[in-house]
């Protein structure tokens, strides 16, 4: 990240959302600014999709609206992060360029009248976006009221890959540049199967659908072209509003969790500060769990330092197939999970519900149904109960676990022709972190190549793909006294989605103590017991051959029946443990009381469904408590619900209920 630090004159946790006051009559907008005032709103994001209005027709410009919005909301004290457009380019721009339309995996040139049609490797597209981009920030870049720039709208949605010929010839460039030579790219593909050898450079295009599986080196290299390239017309846009505009922090929406086509790994270097966007999955019962992995994966990727939750939403969305709408604290108890999990910026989408487009029935602050509304009345008090927080600003969450996130193993592992359709990476690391998120310890993310040494435990639930240089890593965290989790499916293919040389799980034999011989996946619904008493796996064994591991449990039955299915492995101060099933969340205790033991880690004691986290402040630690269960529950520390106000040595969480307690003691 880059050196400009939080936002520049913002000393409160920031509070607001999306407001496209564009889509409504300038009468509104004093009511609007009214009722922000009301609701305690300090920050709004404008500009996101106004292109159209702000440039009507190529090189003539029409500010006269933003001017006015700029000091209406200056007069009020309400800080802009403003967007640059690029996310939804004018008709009168794919009118004059038609050939910078995307071109999808099966051929198909897309349509006008949605948003993000712009293939990303048209050098029209690159040259009007960085273009509204510098005339922005000439205009804007010095306004006081100007907090942050909020490039472009979630890069990687509605589509992050292209096919059409200009995105070819830049596929090749990024090759050329990747391996030098044509030998380096076919023995990197692997083109001796089924004769792909490449002889020349502009015989190699895009993965495109072909008769049967592509190339699947092929297919891994263009997953990380496309990610290279948003991030380059992101970088492209930052340059541009830098060179007017040096001092004001430059960011872009992610969507960590739930975006699978951004390596943000990559990108974190690049942005001034971490912003993210967040939508449950309304239907999960339990989606507070993912909620908090998308916020935990978001603070890891910002390494730790504060990050704005650009958007989420008050209520139901309008894009899932049942749009459950959230129930009274919800709203709240959703908020303060991201801040728990480090956001120093609450946001929305949106300000106030659009009556028409596509995203006309999508919740807001302000509903259809006004201010006489529940929703309405719980963004009031969320925004009062912000408003005593300006101590927790800036301070930091703390990790003892990692789970290694890896984008390219998750798009090596997501093509064709893998052992069984039931492996799902998401679905693995979702239970081991579930089952984490149950026994209240705080999780980071890291990639499986990055400095591990400030965890006791990391968990690697889905490492599909491993490089040499990433097992070096998790043999020198196991010896150095770590514990090292690994699930089955791990430590496979190279960077190249090759098998290592030496077999499955070769890099990591000796970390393992084993070896996995065959792989022996199991019949759809098939369950195999462990000996171990209830516990039950499905979808997966292994035929392991030991090297070294005790077997914790065997599998009784099924094909790898007598067959190690749970060892452990002691190699200088640490231990590994692999797991050759599916477990759920319930029965992966079995695996992980033992890791915390080896790891000296203590599992939290109250109520499963407590959700505690910690903050760590200059002056004063601050722990979060959500109780999403249906009892009140008692939390065993003392201090001062900045929330309530109330004191107490054993403070009660109500049900749905939230606490915000500034603990007593110094900081530690
Ligand atoms: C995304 C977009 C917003 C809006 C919301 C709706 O996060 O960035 O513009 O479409 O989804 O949930």
């Amino acid at each position: 990240m880059g050196s400009t630090g939080w936002l520049p004159g913002v000393s409160a946790i920031s509070y607001g959302g999306d407001y496209n006051p564009e889509q409504w009559p300038e009468e509104t907008w004093a009511e609007d600014i009214e009722l922000m005032r009301q609701a305690g709103v300090n920050l709004v994001s404008i500009g996101i999709f106004s292109w159209a209005l702000i440039e009507p027709r190529r090189g003539e410009y029409d500010f006269g609206w933003m001017d006015r919005l700029f000091e209406l909301l200056h007069s009020a004290g309400i800080r802009i992060s403003l967007g640059t457009p690029t996310a939804s380019p004018p008709a009168w721009f794919f009118h004059e360029h038609p050939e910078a339309r995307v071109v999808s995996r099966d051929g198909a040139t897309l349509g006008f009248g949605s948003r993000g049609m712009a293939s990303p490797s048209s050098a029209a597209y690159r040259e009007a976006s960085t273009s509204i981009a510098r005339v922005l920030a000439k205009r804007y870049g010095s306004h006081p009221a100007l907090a942050v720039w909020h490039v472009h709208n979630e890069y990687g949605a509605p589509v992050a890959e292209c096919y059409s010929p200009a995105s070819a010839a830049a596929f090749r460039g990024w090759l050329r540049e990747r391996y030098e030579s044509l030998d380096e790219l076919n023995s990197a593909w692997g083109t001796a199967f089924w004769g792909q050898r490449y002889h020349e450079w502009e015989h190699v295009s895009v993965p495109a659908v072909s008769a049967s599986v592509v190339n699947p080196a092929q297919r891994l290299d263009f997953a990380r072209y496309s990610s290279d390239a948003l991030l380059q017309c992101f970088v492209a846009e930052r340059d541009a509003i830098r060179a007017e505009c040096p001092n004001v922090p430059i960011t872009t929406n992610f969507m960590a969790g739930t975006c699978p086509s951004v390596d943000l790994w990559k990108w974190v270097d690049e942005v001034d500060i971490v912003a993210n966007d967040h939508y449950l999955i309304a239907e999960d019962p339990r989606n507070q769990v993912g909620l908090a992995l998308s916020a935990d994966l978001t603070r890891s990727i910002a390494q730790g330092k504060p990050w704005m939750l650009m958007e989420h939403s008050t209520s139901g969305v309008n894009w899932q197939p049942r749009n459950v709408a959230k129930r009274s604290g919800e709203l709240a108890r959703n908020s303060f999970s991201h801040l728990g999990r480090g956001a120093d910026a609450v946001m929305f989408f949106q300000w106030r519900a659009s009556r028409s487009g596509a995203e006309k029935f999508h919740s807001a602050m302000l509903p259809h149904a006004g201010t006489s509304s529940r929703v309405w009345s719980e963004v009031r008090s969320l925004g009062q109960g912000l408003r005593g927080l300006d101590e927790v600003l800036g301070s930091e969450v703390r990790a003892e676990v990692a789970i290694l996130w890896d984008w390219e193993s998750f798009w090596a592992q997501d093509l064709e022709w893998r052992p069984s359709e039931d492996l799902s990476h998401r679905e693995r690391i979702n239970a081991y972190y579930d089952r984490l998120w149950r026994d209240q310890l705080t999780v980071d993310f890291a990639h499986p190549e990055a400095d591990l040494s400030a965890y006791k435990l990391v968990v690697a639930p889905a490492s599909y793909l491993l490089t040499q240089k990433a097992a070096d890593n998790l043999r020198r965290f196991v010896e150095g006294g770590g514990t090292l989790v690994v699930s089955y499916f791990s430590a496979i293919v190279d960077e190249h989605d090759a098998v290592h040389a030496g077999g499955f799980v070769a890099p990591l034999r000796d970390v393992l103590g084993l070896t996995v011989e065959e792989f022996l996946p199991l019949r759809a619904g098939e369950k195999v017991a462990l000996t171990l008493d209830g516990i039950v796996g499905d979808v997966w064994t292994d035929d392991i051959a030991l090297a070294g591991a005790e077997v914790v449990a065997a599998f009784e039955d099924g094909p790898a029946a007598g067959k190690p299915a749970i060892t452990r492995n002691q190699l200088g101060d640490g231990s590994a443990w692999y797991v050759s099933t599916r477990l759920d969340a319930d029965q992966l205790s079995v695996v992980l009381d033992g890791a915390y033991a080896d790891a000296g880690l203590k599992r939290g004691d109250g109520p499963e469904d407590l959700e505690l986290v910690r903050r760590h402040g200059a002056g004063a630690d601050y722990l979060i408590a959500i109780n999403h269960g249906t009892k009140p529950a008692d939390l065993a520390a003392g201090g001062t619900d900045l929330l309530s106000g109330e004191q107490g040595e054993s403070l009660k969480v109500e049900a749905g209920g939230v606490r915000l307690v500034r603990l007593n003691g110094p900081a530690v």
